[in-house]
């Protein structure tokens, strides 16, 4: 493997795999099926003893989302929400309190409000746009995370990542960044100050929509090593398969992830000026609200887009409905554009809760597709 020391992001992205099989000189790694490895002497091994406790092809996955988000440990779950909850249950105890972002994807205040709650971890919603509202939401003593969607899911608000880290550190509480939406090619949280970064690889970073997966990474020792025991003990671990789906998805990200912005920017300038369409949601825009500081943090502005049209719920409904190239269907980050209704489909869960979304909301996660395509399917879609 060349040293990958001071390497762009995409060499890293496609050697960081830890390089050729020493066994069989393969350049992608073996999917290792073995659920048991044999001892040479009691306790004596090669490093792996069970698979649940540790696996090749979980390990080399694990290593290259470390490298990739610019840290040292890496963990791989069965799904984003098992990563989240592994996160959770290993690190909180009955009474700790979360900060939760005001527009938080739907799964993940569900997770803390129909489930973590039973088990004593409290929550309260915050507008992370604005820190003195977090700064208010924290309990001093009692809050042990600080959460962070940036950008946020379907809302596409964008929280300051230092500032955040300032804020919950002075407080005693660690950082939390989900970075499904933005992907380590876009930004790096770990190196802003986060703690923990959290991926639902489900999406951008397997990229072709053919699996679901999970995963933490954390540069503190003293953090990865109750990581480790806990995803060990709770077992909500990556397969081999799966792990070696999103190790190949990782290899092409940079290049997917310019494309997905090069198609969402033209997407945006389309939007912008379409008669039905009241309002945009993207951080690229220099009217967001957040534009400066995703500036600052990201390198580009990513692939996914919302907006409001005139007609309502029905026209948003009837958008989605009519689209084509744009698949009706939840999820995001894959090669091919998707559309959705929020409010019916990925955030039902918080319907009828502070974090309701509106009805006349469409969300797309534009995809690799050409553009002049999406253009027109949109156009369609939305009357001509
Ligand atoms: C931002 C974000 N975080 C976490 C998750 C949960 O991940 P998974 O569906 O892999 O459990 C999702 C899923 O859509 C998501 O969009």
């Amino acid at each position: 493997m060349p040293d990958l020391d001071g390497k762009g992001f995409g060499t890293r992205a496609v050697h960081g795999a830890g390089g050729p099989d020493p066994a069989t000189g393969a350049v992608v790694p073996p999917i290792s099926l073995a659920t048991t490895f044999r001892q040479e002497a009691v306790g004596k091994h090669l490093g792996y003893e069970y698979a649940r406790s540790g696996n090749p092809t979980r390990a080399a996955l694990e290593a290259h989302l470390a490298t990739l988000e610019g840290a040292a440990h890496g963990f791989a779950f069965a799904s984003g929400l098992a990563a989240e909850d592994t996160l959770v249950r290993g690190l909180l105890s009955p009474g700790d309190h979360v900060v939760l972002p005001g527009d938080a994807y739907g799964g993940t205040f569900r997770l803390f409000d129909q489930v973590e709650k039973r088990w004593g971890v409290e929550h309260s919603p915050a507008e992370l746009s604005d820190a003195d509202a977090v700064a208010a939401a924290i309990r001093p003593g009692q809050t042990k995370l600080v959460w962070v969607e940036t950008p946020t899911n379907p809302l596409l608000g964008i929280a300051d990542i230092e500032a955040l880290a300032n804020l919950a550190h002075d407080a005693g509480a660690l950082l939390v960044v989900d970075n499904t939406f933005a992907s380590p090619y876009l930004q790096r949280p770990l190196t802003l100050g986060a703690d923990v970064v959290v991926h639902s690889t489900t999406k951008y970073a397997g990229g072709h929509s053919d699996v679901v997966g999970g995963a933490l990474v954390v540069r503190d020792l003293e953090l990865a090593e109750k990581l480790a025991y806990h995803q060990n003990a709770m077992g909500a671990v990556a397969g081999p398969f799966d792990s070696w789906l999103v190790l190949r998805g990782l290899k092409t990200l940079a290049i997917r992830m310019d494309r997905h912005c090069d198609n969402a920017e033209t997407v945006v300038e389309f939007l912008g000026s379409h008669p039905a369409v009241t309002q945009v949601y993207y951080p690229g825009l220099p009217e967001h609200p957040g534009h400066d500081v995703a500036a600052r943090q990201m390198k580009r502005f990513g692939g996914m887009v919302s907006f409001r049209v005139a007609g309502g719920e029905p026209q948003a409904l009837g958008v989605c409905e009519r689209a084509e190239v744009f698949t009706l269907g939840e999820s995001l980050g894959g090669v091919e554009s998707l559309i959705e209704h929020p409010g019916r489909m990925t955030h039902a869960s918080v319907a009828g809760t502070p974090l309701e979304v509106p009805g006349d909301l469409v969300r797309l996660s534009v995809g690799i597709e050409t553009v002049e395509d999406l253009i027109t399917d949109l156009d369609r879609a939305l009357g001509g």
